[in-house]
């Protein structure tokens, strides 16, 4: 793809898109189906980069996958069952695939080694190991980056541990590894992330209690195979979101959207800027869905705090685009988190989406927006994904309400989690 032209302002979108599955839960279904009894169907498992490195390294140890009418079919074996991969496992640019791989494998008695891309590489994994050090596994590394070979393991302990980020990665590492312990694991978690492991490990037959913040594990490897249906992703989602409410006379329809409590907060802040959504076909089964409909509105600013971020965290590249059009100007803090995803996102975002003629503050924590700002270029301009899938779709949505020439670097990066993205742009567009 490289460097791509994009669709600038002049145009309104209508339309219904299905959204691909949701990548947090499509890595989680393929983990747990690889170690469960019997064979495992999932259904709308997203087909993106990031979920295929998860499949070929349970490949790597050992799993067996085929296909049926669309679906996964994933032929489990149990934990003691796994081989020892005849190479490193390779995770791309997928935090979520190495980071609960960690916890997954943790117990395994040989050596593994976990590689990653040049962006994985640079974000950190102490996190992570820190915590699964301190049940028993050792790890050598440079600096606690990746690559990382966990060494063979003889035994886990369980542990009570208080997160010191709120990361849904590193708890679930953590629940992970804890059924594969001697004793109960305690995870103290001060804000709640985002909950899928705990959801599916349930469809899967075991239960993991929550009391208040305190998340209790005991030991228990053996999963019962089950059929997942992944709903749509709220991250993908949201761009069609934002866009729907930026670009004028527009109104676009999200079928089957995943609206678990916790990844809905860009629903609850755009809400809180002023935003009406229409919410039909809702349905429960594990993980709650609807279809969701938006069209064109004028917002307010907001302030966005700690509470906020974990339930948008990777929207809030496009919490900043919105803002830059909304009345008033909007402060989001505590989000420092963002200077350690696939970009720099603070960095990122703001670099590029002042390129357009925003007008952002970076701040250490977080962005100070000027809002009411009308995006405009005087002369061709080239924006860059920077490798990051997120920051590259939320510039494009911002193209749409941009006037000038804009084009985008390194568009390929979409492909990480969305690779139909600008296919459903097109269909849209009209
Ligand atoms: C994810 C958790 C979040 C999120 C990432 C996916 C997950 O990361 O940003 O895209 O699937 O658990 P952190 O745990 O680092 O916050």
């Amino acid at each position: 793809m490289g460097k791509m032209k994009l669709q600038t302002a002049g145009k309104q979108l209508r339309g219904t898109l299905t959204m691909p599955g949701d990548k947090s839960i499509s890595h989680r279904a393929v983990m747990l189906g690889s170690i469960a009894s019997g064979d495992t169907r999932v259904q709308h498992l997203l087909d993106s980069e990031d979920v295929r490195r998860t499949v070929t390294a349970m490949s790597n140890l050992g799993v067996t996958f085929s296909t049926e009418n669309h679906d996964l079919i994933i032929h489990g074996k149990s934990l003691n069952e796994l081989v020892e991969p005849k190479q490193m496992l390779d995770m791309g640019n997928s935090g979520t695939t190495a980071r609960l791989l960690m916890g997954l494998l943790a117990n395994q008695p040989f050596a593994i080694t976990f590689r990653g891309d040049n962006s994985l590489s640079k974000r950190p994994f102490a996190r992570v190991i820190k915590p699964l050090r301190a049940m028993g596994v050792s790890y050598v590394s440079k600096n606690d980056h990746l690559p990382v070979t966990k060494l063979g393991t003889r035994y886990l302990e369980g542990l009570v541990y208080e997160l010191p980020v709120a990361s849904a990665q590193v708890k679930s590492a953590i629940i992970l590894a804890a059924l594969q312990a001697k004793s109960q694991t305690t995870i103290i978690e001060p804000i709640a992330t985002r909950d899928h492991t705990e959801r599916m490990l349930a469809a899967f037959g075991v239960m993991v209690k929550r009391e208040g913040n305190q998340i209790k594990i005991a030991p228990q490897t053996h999963l019962k195979a089950t059929t997942i249906r992944v709903p749509g992703d709220i991250s993908s989602a949201a761009f069609w979101l934002v866009a729907g409410l930026l670009v004028p006379n527009s109104q676009l329809t999200l079928k089957q959207v995943g609206i678990n409590p916790t990844r809905t907060g860009i629903l609850t802040i755009l809400q809180r800027m002023g935003a009406q959504f229409i919410y039909q076909n809702e349905s429960s089964d594990g993980e709650p869905m609807a279809d969701i409909q938006v069209h064109s509105q004028s917002l307010n600013s907001t302030i966005i705090t700690a509470t906020d971020v974990p339930a948008m965290i990777d929207e809030i590249p496009l919490i900043v685009l919105v803002a830059t059009q909304a009345q008033g100007d909007t402060i989001i803090s505590d989000a420092s988190e963002l200077h350690v995803k696939e970009s720099d996102r603070i960095a990122t975002v703001t670099t590029q989406l002042n390129k357009l003629g925003a007008n952002i503050e970076p701040r250490e924590d977080g962005f100070y927006i000027h809002g009411g700002t009308p995006l405009h270029v005087d002369q061709p301009t080239t924006i860059d994904s920077c490798g990051d899938h997120r920051v590259g779709m939320m510039l494009t949505i911002a193209a749409l309400i941009t006037t000038g020439e804009v084009s985008l670097a390194n568009a390929e990066a979409v492909n990480i989690s969305y690779p139909d993205f600008f296919r459903d742009l097109n269909e849209v567009v009209k």
